[in-house]
């Protein structure tokens, strides 16, 4: 089947449900409509998009015969996606669902098994995974040409405060859940399993509506001796920023290093001595949006496996967790803690 016939339905038309529709609307996908439980955001996107069908009944839309991906732009809380998954259960349609899955692992294992129990694919929009840029920095990793990889680093500072945003920033749980999971999950894909995780973490008290931690630091072990530390800090004010899509990355290996952003690197090869600088089109946003989709409907339509699936980001979300214990409890965290046997 043609890819534009893969009906997406996007449910929760809030901010980044834009970069969805503009991401779609590049690739030529089929948006059958949009739902929202605020009428007045149903009427602005509606007017903006001219969606073909805009409503505030989610279940009606889930419903809908064209859909067959719901896509769940809609706030990351139990509470919000449980009765979007028990539709699209009781519908038997496709689930694609921003990131975070769910803050909590216990939240995300019971969101998974309505899935797993109904029978339905669940892919989580990790769009870190799909963005241009990391998929040319991890062809070069996978091909060894900085040799074995030992240690990753990513840092993401910024200033960045949602005080005022409805539920940005409200829980306990703020940027390393919100944010920092972009990363966790790019490490994951990159380095497959991880062992353990030790992290610290704060709060800039001048951001007052902000409940959860500004700023934190995850060191991770990773199954196969690989090392890595994940910066996000959203409360830095100095000169030197470098904002979420330009984060800097550096990946070291016993044969070179890669040091960049995802819109520009540099691969130092030692054998031989080289300095690389690839050139590729496109950004994260709103490229890895659209990549991440289309990697789902083409598996999807072949019948293959996909990328970031339910079960599989369960590994993620355990990581947010061990970030979060950890630093409850001043130690490192090991995955067979958070996951017993699903580790
Ligand atoms: N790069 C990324 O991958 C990325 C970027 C931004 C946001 N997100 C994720 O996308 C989700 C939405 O974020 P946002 O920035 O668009 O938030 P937002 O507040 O702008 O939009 C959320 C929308 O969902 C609607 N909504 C709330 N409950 C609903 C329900 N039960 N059914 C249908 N609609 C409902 C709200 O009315 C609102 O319009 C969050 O989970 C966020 O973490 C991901």
């Amino acid at each position: 089947m043609a890819t534009e016939q893969w009906g997406i339905g996007i449910v929760g038309l809030g901010g980044i449900a834009n970069t969805h529709l503009t991401a779609y609307r590049n690739l030529g996908l089929k948006v059958v409509g949009g739902a929202d439980i605020d009428p007045e955001r149903v009427k602005l996107m509606q007017a903006k998009w001219e969606l073909p069908i805009a409503t505030t009944d989610v279940e009606s839309l889930i419903a809908h015969p064209e859909v067959r991906i719901v896509d769940v732009a809609a706030p990351h809380f139990l509470h919000v996606r449980e009765p979007i998954f028990r539709w699209a259960a009781k519908y038997g349609k496709a689930l694609f669902v921003q990131k975070p899955l769910e803050q909590y692992y216990e939240n995300a294992r019971k969101l998974v098994a309505i899935a797993e129990e109904a029978g339905i694919p669940l892919m989580v929009n990790q769009n870190s995974v799909f963005v241009p840029g990391f998929q040319v920095m991890e062809r070069y990793l996978r091909e060894g040409a900085i040799g074995t990889p030992y240690y990753c680093q990513i840092e993401n500072r910024n200033w960045f405060d949602l005080s005022g945003h409805a539920f940005y920033g409200k829980q306990e749980r703020w940027v390393l859940s919100d944010m920092g999971v972009h990363h966790l999950a790019l490490v994951v894909h990159w380095f497959g399993n991880w062992r353990s995780a030790y992290a610290i973490m704060g709060r800039d008290p001048s951001q007052t509506g902000i409940v959860g931690d500004t700023w934190n630091v995850m060191n991770i072990r990773f199954e196969n001796g690989m090392q890595a530390c994940i910066i996000n800090n959203w409360s830095y004010r100095g000169h030197l920023p470098r904002p979420h899509m330009v984060e800097e990355v550096v990946i070291q290996g016993d044969k070179g290093a890669i040091t960049g952003t995802s819109e520009g690197f540099v691969i130092v090869t030692a054998e031989p001595p080289a300095e690389i600088r690839p050139r590729f089109q496109g950004k994260w946003s709103p490229d890895a949006f659209g990549n991440a989709m289309l990697h789902y409907i083409r598996s999807l339509d072949e019948g293959k496996p996909y990328l970031c699936s339910g079960r599989h980001n369960l590994q993620v979300v355990a990581l947010i967790e061990a970030g979060y214990r950890s630093v409850q409890e001043g130690r490192e965290i090991t995955r067979k803690e958070i996951m017993g046997e699903d580790a």
